[in-house]
């Protein structure tokens, strides 16, 4: 009779570990991972301060926490029990405690760093915390690891002062920290960025601007120091402070617009072919036949709506915009004679054999305004004037207008997220005349 023998084989190991307990001392059928976290760290004594209420379980992976006074034990089979309080413990709640980026806690609070500094390593990061600083999350990850290389809060670069920032352009993240900056950029890597150097490339846009993200780290020597960006270099000296080299624009990358006039303003290329019944520079008809083969190849069949034009074609052409719309309007829409990029034979605009949205908005929704939008830069093509940037353009979005600027560039660009040449080679914004 089983049901009867159940209760008396219980009743036996009850005995036996009542016997056990009065053995060692405490009863070890009653502690859970977390009493006993709560014992070892001085019970009500301690910090933590008295218990609230009682141990609840069911959190993410199987995990347990107890409430007390002045913080909380966390317990998961795969972290063990772990304590978390004060500013760090406060930053962990604000973060959405287990279930937020940092995870559980996967060692107790830490103390006794450089400048009375305390961290916690969670499984997603680690919260440092000083007087200075106050409580900041580090990521796993390269920032973390570029601040790791340089002594994490002993070297340079301090404590970190706020959370990692992602969002930036081509997918770039940021941490700022006390001594300057980390950025990271896909593809790019991880570099510091700090003191004068740091300030001047910040007065030229950061990132956003012609220098772009840093490629190395500073480094010093006799001549003073040096960093390397994606569109320049950052020189400081003690006698000259910081000095900025740009990569300069070649031939084909040459930036036209409202503020850079055509030299002569009459010129007119001498090597043009014949694309689609529009005269082109030779090496933009070789990327533009490329490109046009590719769309074909994807069923995708193209028209030059308009290549070269020349001082006096864009002199009619202005002057019919200003007769129909004014020339405040006008402005937006077309470069006046000596200011256009169709005078260097380095632009053409494309449209559908049909027609469809020709030179219109809704151009960029037809096959081919979508097949250049994906696929001009591998050609050595860019959306001269694409949306939303008009007041650095100068001009309206015009989804049809493909600038030869050459492969390298125009890959380089779409790869790093850089819309304009403008901002590629850091050009200010257009003048509103
Ligand atoms: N439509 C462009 C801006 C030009 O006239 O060159
Ligand atoms: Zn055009």
């Amino acid at each position: 009779m089983k049901y009867i023998r159940v209760p008396a084989l219980s009743t036996v190991l009850t005995v036996l570990c009542l016997l056990a307990g009065l053995l060692v001392g405490t009863p070890v059928w009653a502690a859970s991972p977390i009493q006993d976290k709560y014992q070892a760290l001085g019970g009500p004594a301690g910090n933590l301060g008295a218990v609230i209420g009682g141990e609840k379980c069911g959190l993410a992976g199987g995990g347990c926490y107890q409430d007390y006074q002045r913080g909380q034990i966390h317990w998961t089979p795969a972290t063990g029990a772990r304590a978390t309080w004060g500013a760090v413990g406060a930053l962990w709640q604000q973060q959405g405690w287990e279930q937020g980026r940092l995870g559980y806690a996967v060692t107790d609070e830490v103390c006794g760093l450089v400048g009375s500094g305390c961290y916690q390593s969670f499984q997603g990061g680690q919260i440092y915390w000083s007087p200075a600083s106050g409580a900041q999350q580090t990521l796993w990850g390269a920032i973390r690891n570029r601040w790791a290389a340089g002594g994490f809060e002993s070297g340079p670069l301090g404590y970190p002062v706020a959370a990692e920032g992602c969002g930036l352009r081509a997918g770039g993240c940021y941490q700022a920290f006390q001594g300057g900056q980390v950025h990271w950029a896909p593809g790019i890597g991880a570099y510091a960025t700090g003191g004068s150097i740091d300030y001047v490339w910040g007065t030229l846009g950061w990132e956003n601007g012609r220098l772009g993200y840093p490629l190395t780290e500073e480094v010093c020597g006799a001549a003073g120091c040096t960093q390397n960006f994606q569109g320049g270099t950052l020189t400081w000296h003690p006698s000259t402070g910081v000095t900025v080299t740009y990569y300069q624009p070649g031939e084909y990358q040459r930036v036209i617009n409202k503020r850079n006039p055509l030299s002569p303003i009459d010129y007119a290329p001498s090597d043009m072919v014949n694309v689609g019944g529009h005269p082109l520079r030779y090496q933009a008809a070789l990327g533009f036949w490329q490109f046009a083969d590719a769309a074909n190849a994807s069923g995708v069949p193209m028209t030059v709506i308009s290549g070269f034009r020349s001082y006096a074609t864009q002199a009619t052409l202005y002057n019919s915009y200003v007769a129909m719309y004014g020339q405040e309007r006008a402005d937006t829409i077309s470069a006046r004679p000596g200011f256009s990029e169709h005078q260097s034979g380095l632009a053409v605009d494309i449209g559908n054999p049909g027609g469809a949205c020709g030179l219109q908005d809704c151009f960029a929704q037809t096959a081919a305004g979508k097949f250049a939008a994906n696929r001009a830069h591998e050609f050595g093509f860019i959306i001269r004037y694409p949306a939303g940037i008009s007041y650095w353009t100068g001009y309206a979005y015009e989804p049809w207008h493909l600038r030869y600027v050459g492969k390298d560039i125009a890959m380089d660009m779409h790869r790093r997220g850089i819309a304009t040449l403008e901002q590629y080679y850091g050009y200010p914004p257009a003048p509103s005349y």
